[in-house]
């Protein structure tokens, strides 16, 4: 990932989430002291919020190995029991996208998860074998978008469920001065809230704009990124004053423009502005639901109140709007 060289190693470097880091800290520093595999970990949140990074860490404080691999990755049975088995005690497996794992990977996890036993059918017919293996105490940590994309028989193995949120302005300013101190580059304070401020409540995108803010500063031969740097090179990248990128307006404009502020249904709205649902759903969504532009209804997506402010337009009463 572009960003690994960014990427806290230790829990004490990594910014916000206290809650989470919290109570990491605790069990982390329990399951050392009895000697013992931390217990299984779930992360949930949306995408660039630091599961990753997360499971990285649990593996650097265990001082432990990591193996990395994600849900649709592991396509056969054998694929699975092959990382499993190349596990040494105490190692992190980090499975990205956990609730893509096709049912019969998922059911080798059970078992695994559980007992530390390995159940493999091996072959087909008359001849298939069944192999059991002890597995050494391993932890699995799972990352997924939403805990209710999980099988609850898969969910319910996991000894720590952790749900990640957006960050502030002010923690995004924080790791955005980290950044710019590992890239060997000045940014004044005003600067930095500016690309915290817009970089939608997410350290990864914040990094990429950073990259991107320092492209056109040294380009335009400025030896800071004040805030006026930050604004140009923020303008010319189409993100917005509130942070909004082409597609988070397309969503908007079109459900003001063309739907009268909806409510529409996900499928129309994914039809029209030409994007996946999923990513409707897990990308752009949340932030703009956060930030208090659109609203899910039991009949469909809504332009808000703010929406129609935040692009000057006339909010038309009518049928459907909420107060
Ligand atoms: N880089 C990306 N996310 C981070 C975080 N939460 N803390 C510190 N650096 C980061």
């Amino acid at each position: 990932a572009p960003d690994t060289d960014l990427r806290p190693r230790s829990l004490d470097q990594y910014i916000g989430q206290e809650q989470v880091k919290e109570s990491l800290q605790i069990f982390i520093q329990a399951a050392r002291q009895r000697g013992e595999a931390l217990d299984h970990v779930l992360f949930h949140g949306f995408p660039g919020l630091g599961k990753t990074t997360l499971a990285y860490i649990i593996a650097h404080e265990m001082q432990a190995g990591i193996k990395v691999t994600s849900g649709p990755v592991i396509e056969r049975p054998g694929d699975l029991a092959a990382i499993l088995t190349s596990l040494q005690a105490g190692d992190v497996l980090f499975i990205d996208e956990i609730h893509r794992l096709n049912h019969v990977v998922e059911e080798i996890l059970y078992p695994a998860m559980e007992d530390y036993q390995l159940d493999l059918v091996i072959g087909q017919g008359p001849g298939a074998r069944s192999v059991k293996m002890d597995l050494p105490r391993f932890t699995l940590v799972g990352a997924t978008t939403r805990t209710g994309l999980l099988t609850p028989p898969l969910r319910d193995r996991f000894g720590v469920i952790l749900r990640l949120d957006f960050y502030s302005p002010e923690e995004l300013v924080t790791i955005i001065k980290r950044s710019a101190r590992l890239f060997g580059i000045e940014i004044d304070d005003d600067g930095a809230m500016e690309l915290g401020r817009r970089s939608r409540g997410t350290p990864r995108i914040a990094n990429r704009l950073l990259r991107r803010v320092r492209d056109f500063s040294e380009v335009g031969g400025h030896k800071v990124i004040t805030r006026e740097v930050a604004d140009r090179a923020l303008t010319m990248l189409s993100v917005d004053q509130s942070g909004l990128d082409e597609m988070d307006r397309r969503i908007l404009l079109t459900l003001i423009d063309k739907f009268q502020g909806g409510p529409i249904g996900l499928d129309t709205l994914a039809t029209v502005v030409c994007e996946e649902k999923n990513t409707l759903e897990d990308v752009y969504e949340p932030f703009l639901i956060q930030s208090g532009f659109l609203v899910r209804t039991p009949r469909g997506r809504m332009a808000t109140a703010a929406a129609y402010e935040h692009f000057g337009r006339p909010m038309r009463r009518g049928k459907g709007h909420q107060p």
